[in-house]
């Protein structure tokens, strides 16, 4: 690798952004590093550090492209709000002409809150409260997907209740196990997500909804991980899918839908492959869906994907300010230690998965001389690394800004109070405009809480 790594991750002036970093990003005066036509240290001035920010344009736009990918093949598109979700971000969704998966009750109510129609949302789970089902049903959702025997029985006895059959899909596994990091990686059989093909499980629901008065199969949806590059899994386990779904409707069983999940990957620094587009996964899906149900001779489903970090992660940044720095030694040398004002309690990320980032220098023009740094939080604990190895200025000092790109998803939808620090909020940009769709929390936020605490406020 003969170009440092930072300069490969900070977009240059007059260098397209929009691969790692949010569309908007530009160098601008004094080699500041510019969002939605904001400067660093002016965002950092007005609005403090860490900071969430989110390009709404390029959101909207990413969005957008999956919309227009599915269109032409009739594809509905859910984004998924665990990803990233506020009032806000559910509307920018919903006037794209995206659907909106959820997760819990709290996603729910913030789609439902923000004005999302009801039967444009759809809500997951494998531990849904009866409080969760009775909110979905009561809103109307357009489908509740289900995850275990149990939960239909419960789901069923709930709409007997009183309501209107609920449509519902069904979440099966198929064996196939991708993407990242073993936590991430949801359809192999010995989780906890879903019900199998192969045992049976999965037809066994399938025959409970159909013999129901109370509810209406609509689906049979896989999601097998996240963060995969690959696009070979999905066609493995569409064709479990597909096959289980021949079988049901030789059964008499019909199943119009299939959800083939979320997971597509997206670049967190220079050194990770070409992310695939929206068309790619499209193209990918649809052809691999065609192809399996020939040799099936079944009548092609309606599709659904379910799309959350290639949306929400490369629109989104997180700016730091530079606390302290020290060289530490080790074997043969010494290592150089930024530490930031945020880290793991904003991006649980690294510690959790081991992934990586990069960083830049955000407050301005990057000096010649590069050394490597390891970049780490202000928490308790040796695990609280924010990037790994990065090359930064050598004469990066305290006071610095960095900015770290893609962190859009997962990053705030993870966000902790360890250390009782309080979270950041998302500010979004556009256009030399500023807004917070999350507030900040502030240390009063937190007494509040606290019986023996008193806001200051
Ligand atoms: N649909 C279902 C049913 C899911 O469980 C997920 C993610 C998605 C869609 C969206 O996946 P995406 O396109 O965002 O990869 N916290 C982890 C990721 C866990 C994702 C869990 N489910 C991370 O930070 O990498």
């Amino acid at each position: 690798m003969d170009r440092p790594l930072e300069t490969m991750a900070a977009p240059e002036p007059g260098a397209p952004a929009g691969v790692l970093w949010p569309a908007s990003t530009e160098r601008g005066e004094g080699g500041q590093l510019v969002f939605g036509g904001l400067s660093a240290t002016e965002i950092a001035q007005q609005w403090g550090t860490p900071v969430y920010i989110v390009d709404e344009a390029d959101m909207r736009a990413r969005a957008r492209a999956w919309v227009e990918a599915g269109a032409e093949a009739g594809i509905d598109i859910y984004y998924a709000g665990k990803a990233f979700l506020c009032g806000e971000v559910a509307r920018w969704m919903a006037d794209e002409g995206l659907n909106l998966d959820t997760a819990s009750e709290g996603e729910l109510r913030t789609a439902l809150g923000a004005g999302v129609p009801a039967e444009r949302i759809g809500l997951h789970g494998n531990s849904k409260s009866d409080s969760v089902l009775r909110r979905a049903l009561d809103a109307g959702v357009g489908r509740i997907v289900l995850d275990s025997l149990e939960e239909t029985h419960r789901l069923a006895d709930l709409v007997a209740q009183g309501g209107a059959a609920a449509n519902v899909m069904i979440r099966v596994t198929t064996g196939v196990h991708a993407g990242g990091h073993d936590f991430i990686s949801t359809a192999h059989e010995d989780q906890k997500f879903g019900l199998s093909i192969a045992s049976g499980a999965a037809r066994e629901v399938a025959e409970v909804v159909h013999e129901s008065p109370h509810l209406n199969l609509i689906g049979l949806h896989s999601h097998i991980g996240s963060q995969i590059f690959d696009l070979d899994g999905f066609t493995v386990a569409a064709r479990a899918v597909l096959t289980l779904r021949a079988e049901l409707e030789a059964a008499g069983i019909d199943v119009p839908e299939v959800d083939l999940g979320g997971g597509y990957a997206i670049r967190y620094t220079g050194l990770d492959a070409e992310a695939p587009t929206p068309r790619d996964v499209i193209n990918e899906l649809v052809a691999g869906v065609v192809v399996e149900n020939d040799k099936l001779g079944t009548q092609l489903p309606k599709l659904s994907v379910e799309p959350g970090r290639s949306i929400a992660g490369p629109p989104g940044v997180t700016l730091y300010r530079v606390e302290t720095i020290k060289d530490q030694p080790i074997e043969g040398g010494s290592r150089r230690y930024v530490s930031i004002d945020g880290g793991m309690a904003d991006n649980i990320r690294p510690a959790l998965y081991e992934a990586d980032y990069t960083a830049a220098i955000a407050s301005r023009e990057p000096s010649d001389e590069l050394i490597t740094c390891r970049v780490v939080g202000m928490h308790c604990e040796s695990g609280d690394i924010v990037v790994r190895d990065v090359a930064l200025p050598a004469d990066l000092q305290r006071g610095d800004l960095l900015a770290v790109p893609a962190t859009g998803a997962y990053g705030r939808s993870m966000a902790s109070n360890y250390n009782m620090v309080s979270r950041p909020g998302v500010l979004a940009v556009r256009d030399g405009a500023a807004r917070w769709i999350v507030r900040p929390e502030s240390f009063d936020d937190l007494a509040r809480l606290d019986p023996e605490l008193t806001p200051a406020d």
